[in-house]
């Protein structure tokens, strides 16, 4: 997991909702509510998943972009901004999302609870899916 000063509440919060739900968690800060820069956390945590320490990614700031942007630098990581159960589902299940920013100024803590916990157990699809984000790696758009 990661936040920003933004996210850092949030965060609090549902490090303690997943671990009371049997998971284990890394928490790579921050650990305060005093401003922090979003890619100092979203770097380590982000890297954890894409070296396979870690099988998914939490990450919360205001928005959750700057979290996303950050992340999908990394290959192998796909990072994926969720207001919505819904919507952490179709990640999954089609996207293979690994890695969930949330928006903490834009969802209540419940909704964010829902969404973790549809993001951490949903399977992913194959299929079709595979195909297509095995294309994400595979191609270089601008060539
Ligand atoms: C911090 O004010 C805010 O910009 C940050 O949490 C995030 O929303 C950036 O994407």
């Amino acid at each position: 997991m990661a936040a920003d000063h933004a996210g850092f509440a949030l965060k609090e919060q549902l490090k303690k909702r997943i671990i009371e739900a049997g998971h284990s968690v890394a928490d790579v800060g921050t650990h305060s509510a005093e401003p922090s820069d979003y890619p100092d956390t979203a770097y380590p945590a982000a890297c954890m998943v894409a070296e396979g320490q870690s099988d998914r990614g939490i990450l919360v700031c205001g928005t959750g972009a700057g979290m996303a942007i950050t992340a999908n630098r990394l290959p192998a990581v796909r990072a994926v901004v969720c207001f919505s159960a819904e919507i952490a589902c179709l990640a999954r299940t089609h996207n293979d999302a690994n890695v969930l920013c949330l928006p903490a100024r834009f969802v209540d803590a419940e909704i964010a609870w829902q969404i973790v916990q549809v993001f951490l157990t949903e399977p992913f699809e194959g299929g079709r899916h595979l195909r297509r984000i095995e294309k994400i790696d595979r191609n270089t758009p601008c060539e």
